[in-house]
């Protein structure tokens, strides 16, 4: 395709909304790994069988004697008896097989520059860096707390907890030091390894002198591992701190991959739910390296002997995890990792990366395509793309648009987009077309893959076959959850309680239409989504009323064209309170206690919130205000003089866009 800009392409993208839906390329249908519909029937058939087979692609040092253990629900195990090393499977296994010298990660820094990590360098680094933890009283089920930036040490970190048992708990960079100490001290982590200082967009940050500020005297934390990246000034704690590169030059470069239980911890990932505190999702070996593992090979099409994959997702996410760590390095892919971010230092940084390395599959979230879009097609036009054969969006709804901007714009009109639907919870995609397979509808995640038993039902669970409800996932699929950590009945309370212990309710509203294809509505609970990022309202509530000067606060998401969703907050601030420049105060108090990423877009100021007769705050009307909407039905509310209050707010915000 000639490379469309400005009215013509508007006027293309126009003409493509009519397009009901793309039929699988002939290209994926001839050259797929599979291209035969019936592996639907077969999986349905005889799901344990399914898995098991995909299980088969793993090296194994002993065999399970079950597929899946169901007893106890909704506690499942899978692979029962089943013995693994999950960094044997990324690494070791590739360099026995001759394929030390392929590159697992094209990496390249925000200044430009370029590491070039092999699976043969992974290999000695993972184990140097497993001998190290050792000797500092790391064993099989402690917890390492990782804090890293986007650099090839975070993979080498994680796969050397794998190595040894030791579950990990990374925290993505982008939180606050506030929720690195929270989250350590949840999981009684004994090691962080974090790093002296980050970048982002030119500037650099001191992380390790923060981290200091903030970490205390943790019981359970004896070290802290401290990677060198940047040269900004590092102070170490005597005794407890140990420098990263010392340590892994003086530890033995041989370490062997002792096989763990397939139930055994990989790792935890603290994720948002409908309350102020954080899960601690956790993840085992066995399975979620057979749903990761195959998901990646099947989903993205991944031919690893030539393809160059990119997810540009943070590893400190679950997408990171499974689709920049263990899904490609367990096919022995070759990837890309980026760390930076896509406008700096330019907004095509994407697309020449893309170019440079000769991207085939490119993986991405919907905000970053609208805010791409919003530069206008003018800056990846300047680069040539035509590597690209397939294209994958996950985190949030995408909106028809910018899929088709992002199928037309990036992809040349020629490369299938895969909508791939899954949460940190469930750890593998679960709904996603399958290229050469299955049609793509503009926004619509499609079908539950193979072996995945996706429904839509009503408020009493029964299905719905056309039609909008809530989406649960009816049977046990190998990536799931095994529990939340310290906290099994959170995790029955939350997903297995609604509907029974058979039935996994997801927390997303979903539409189901005449085809059976699955169109992903969002969030049914108070969970935000904001770039991608997931945020609970009780969360961000709970960071804004800690600041001293605010007496209440109510959270609420409003649509937004880039961030899908964006935080509006209302606040009643203590009597008496000036609120000059507490608007500023709040944003940084939030980035303080969760991060940046979670400050509001607006506040707005109010002397009462509304609430029902039994105190409740009525989130509904505050959303209504938020998005200029007429206010919905106001019967219940306590105290009827607050809708005064409330109407002048439209008003005045009216007023204010003028
Ligand atoms: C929530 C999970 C695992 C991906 C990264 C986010 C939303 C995710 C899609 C999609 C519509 C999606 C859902 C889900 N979501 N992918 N393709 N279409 N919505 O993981 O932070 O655990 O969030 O993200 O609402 O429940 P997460």
């Amino acid at each position: 395709m000639t490379k469309l800009a400005g009215t013509a392409l508007e006027q293309h993208l126009k003409a493509l909304l009519e397009v009901p839906s793309f039929p699988p390329p002939q290209s994926f249908v001839d050259n797929a790994l599979w291209s035969d519909p019936a592996v639907y029937a077969e999986a349905e058939a005889d799901p344990d069988g399914w898995w098991e087979r995909h299980a088969r692609a793993l090296h194994w040092d002993t065999a399970w004697d079950t597929v899946l253990d169901w007893s106890d629900k909704p506690f499942a195990k899978w692979f029962v008896g089943g013995k693994i090393n999950a960094s044997y499977n990324c690494v070791d296994r590739h360099v026995e097989a001759g394929n030390g010298d392929r590159v697992a990660f094209h990496w390249r820094g925000e200044e430009g520059e370029e590491r070039t990590i092999t699976y043969a360098w992974l290999h000695e680094q993972v184990q140097r860096a497993a001998n190290a933890m050792t000797s500092l009283g790391v064993g099989a089920g402690d917890v390492v707390g990782i804090y890293l930036p986007m650099i090839p040490e975070v993979v080498v970190a994680m796969l050397a907890c794998a190595r040894i048992g030791a579950p990990h708990n990374v925290v993505f960079g982008g939180f606050s030091v506030e929720a690195v100490r929270e989250r350590m001290e949840e999981s009684d982590a004994k090691l962080l390894v974090t790093v002296d200082g980050a970048r982002r967009r030119g500037k650099t940050v001191p992380v390790k002198r923060e981290v200091d500020h903030t970490l205390g005297t943790l019981p359970a934390m004896d070290h802290v591992l401290v990677v060198r990246h940047t040269d900004v000034p590092c102070p170490m704690v005597s005794g407890r701190d140990v420098d990263w590169d010392t340590a892994l030059a003086a530890a033995d470069p041989v370490a062997p991959a002792t096989p763990f239980d397939a139930e055994h911890p990989l790792f935890i990932l603290y994720s948002s739910g409908s309350t102020a505190k954080p899960k601690g999702i956790l993840h085992t070996t066995g399975g979620y390296l057979v749903g990761t593992a195959f998901t990646t090979k099947y989903v993205f099409d991944l031919r690893p002997e030539s393809d160059v994959f990119w997810c540009s997702a943070d590893v400190g996410w679950i997408t990171g995890h499974s689709y920049i760590v263990y899904g490609p390095l367990l096919n022995g892919a070759t990837s890309v990792m980026y760390e930076g971010a896509p406008d700096y230092p330019h907004r095509g940084i994407w697309w020449e990366t893309i170019e440079r390395y000769g991207v085939n599959i490119f993986y991405t979230a919907p905000t970053a395509i609208r805010a791409c879009m919003s530069w206008g097609a003018e800056e990846p036009n300047k680069f040539d793309l035509s590597s690209l054969r397939l294209l994958g969006s996950v985190g949030e709804p995408i909106n028809p648009k910018a899929w088709l901007w992002y199928r037309e714009v990036i992809g040349g009109g020629n490369c299938p987009i895969v909508d791939t639907w899954w949460q940190t919870e469930t750890g593998q995609i679960m709904i996603s077309p399958i290229p050469g397979l299955t049609a793509a509808k503009p926004g619509c995640a499609m079908r539950a893959l193979p072996g995945v038993r996706a429904e839509v039902v009503d408020n009493d669970g029964n299905p719905i076959s056309e039609g909008q409800g809530l989406l649960v996932l009816r049977r046990p699929w190998p990536g799931m959850l095994r529990t939340i950590f310290k906290d099994p009945d959170r995790m029955i309370r939350t997903y297995w309680e609604r509907f029974g212990v058979d039935t996994y309710l997801v927390g997303d509203a979903a539409r189901i239409d005449a085809d059976g294809d699955m169109w992903i509505l969002g969030r049914i609970d108070d969970v935000i989504n904001v770039s991608g990022h997931r945020l609970s309202t009780a969360e961000v509530e709970s960071a804004i009323v800690g600041h001293p000067k605010v007496a209440e606060s109510a959270v609420v998401a409003q649509d937004d064209d880039i961030t899908g969703q964006a935080i509006v907050a209302f606040v009643t601030p203590v009597e008496g309170t000036d609120t000059e420049r507490l608007d500023q105060e709040i944003r940084d108090h939030v980035a303080e206690q969760i991060g940046k990423f979670a400050r509001p877009k607006r506040i707005i100021w109010t002397a009462d919130l509304p609430k029902t007769r039994s105190g409740k705050i009525m989130r509904r009307l505050l959303r209504d205000i938020a998005a200029g909407r007429e206010l919905g039905d106001v019967t219940t509310l306590r105290d009827p003089a607050v809708m005064g209050a409330l109407r002048e707010l439209i008003a005045a915000r009216a007023d204010s866009e003028d």
